[in-house]
């Protein structure tokens, strides 16, 4: 489910993303004209993995679809699509409780490289920080 700040910041960063193909790819996974996932890859460059890398956002199925190979299909054309682009590594990114996904992806070829993501905020969308607390004035502190 989306938080507040992702309803706010989501929309300018896909914006951005449809609007930059060097940015990454969207795709839009379809049961005939009915959208019924979508992945979401974005690009970059890694020395320590020899070339372009890749970091799959978003990978999701509606649940009435997930189980049935749709996923491995969908990521196995996502392989390719990137392949062609001089990728050889696709990231992802799992919650530590998530075992389920963990068991997932594990089928899929991801890995656990054994190195722990970290993330400094270097320009943090508004409404994604630490929430401000004012001191409300004193009680008692009026004139009356
Ligand atoms: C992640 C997701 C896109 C995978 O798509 P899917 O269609 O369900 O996956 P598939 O049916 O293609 O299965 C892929 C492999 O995982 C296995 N698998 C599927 N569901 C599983 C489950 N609940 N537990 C363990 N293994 C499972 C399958 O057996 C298959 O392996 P195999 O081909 O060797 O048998 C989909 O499950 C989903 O949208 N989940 C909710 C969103 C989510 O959790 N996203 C990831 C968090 S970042």
């Amino acid at each position: 489910m989306l938080s507040t700040a992702d309803e706010e910041n989501s929309p300018a960063a896909l914006a951005g993303l449809l609007r930059d193909d060097s940015l990454g790819c969207i795709w839009l996974i379809q049961d005939g004209d009915a959208a019924v996932g979508y992945v979401v890859l974005t690009l970059g460059y890694s020395l320590e993995l020899f070339a372009r890398d890749a970091f799959s956002d978003e990978f999701y199925l509606r649940e009435t679809y997930r189980g049935r190979g749709w996923g491995r299909q969908a990521m196995a054309f996502v392989e390719d699509a990137v392949r062609s682009l001089g990728v050889n590594s696709i990231h992802l990114e799992v919650t530590r409780p998530n075992t389920t996904a963990h068991r997932i992806y594990r089928k899929l070829g991801f890995e656990d490289r054994q190195h722990h993501l970290m993330t400094n905020w270097i320009a943090r969308p508004s409404g994604t920080g630490p929430p401000r607390i004012d001191r409300v004035p004193e009680l008692g502190s009026g004139t009356e």
